[in-house]
């Protein structure tokens, strides 16, 4: 734990920013069981924002991606979880407090680590600036068909008992109760999970 430091100020608030740079920042949450399509959701929405008509600035942060870096500590106990969706979470936050709109694509299994992450986006800053909306999306899908995916061949090997505490299977995933979009992975195409997203995103008036 740090001592002695003290939050330096700067005139250039997220408010000003956005206006100077005329796009609105803000984090869109994708939460869902591994193979429910978060990645590919993710990457389609992330080139939907960058292209026309929107030209918009777009960043993904991608679940296995981040654990070859940034979080290449951490394994997947409840503990080392919940230290994965902080660090993503104040990560997301810089990205959209630059206002950039970051796509995050986690299982983000517990809820409590969910509502963390969307906390410290809602958070007033120092000098009474308000957050950062964050819009969180459950990509579900019923276990049973994530199994028959299975892309990686993870689901094998969990049932063999070769990955412990492998979502799903012998670790827990909490659905999300209140998200902003619910997205039935196994009964919406990819294309139109992005135009339910934009959709939303376009009535929220993040878009313009
Ligand atoms: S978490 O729960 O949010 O911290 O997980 P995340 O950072 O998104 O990483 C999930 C990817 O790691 C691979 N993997 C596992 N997933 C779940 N449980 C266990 N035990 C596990 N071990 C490895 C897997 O490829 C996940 O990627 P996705 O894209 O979700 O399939």
């Amino acid at each position: 734990m740090a001592t002695n430091i003290t939050y330096h100020p700067s005139p250039v608030t997220p408010t000003v920013r956005s206006s100077l740079r005329r796009q609105q920042g803000l984090t869109i949450w994708l939460t869902g069981l591994s193979a429910s399509g978060k990645s590919t959701i993710a990457v389609a929405l992330e080139q939907a924002l960058l292209r026309k008509p929107y030209n918009l600035s777009a960043y993904r942060l991608d679940g296995d991606n981040i654990r070859f870096g940034l979080n290449k500590d951490l394994g997947f106990s409840p503990k080392d979880r919940e230290e994965n969706i902080r660090r993503i979470a104040e990560v997301a936050k810089l990205f959209a407090d630059s206002c950039t709109i970051a796509i995050t694509s986690f299982i983000s299994p517990y809820r409590a680590d969910r509502d963390l992450a969307r906390q410290l986006h809602h958070a007033e800053r120092p000098g009474g600036e308000p957050g950062v909306p964050f819009v969180e999306i459950w990509i579900d899908v019923p276990v049973e068909v994530a199994e028959k995916r299975d892309p990686k061949g993870l689901y094998k090997k969990a049932r063999e008992g070769k990955i412990p505490e492998f979502t799903g299977i012998s670790a827990p995933y909490e659905e999300p109760l209140k998200p902003e979009i619910h997205i039935r992975s196994d009964q919406t195409s990819v294309e139109d999970s992005v135009k339910i997203i934009v959709g939303y995103l376009e009535e929220k008036g993040y878009l313009s």
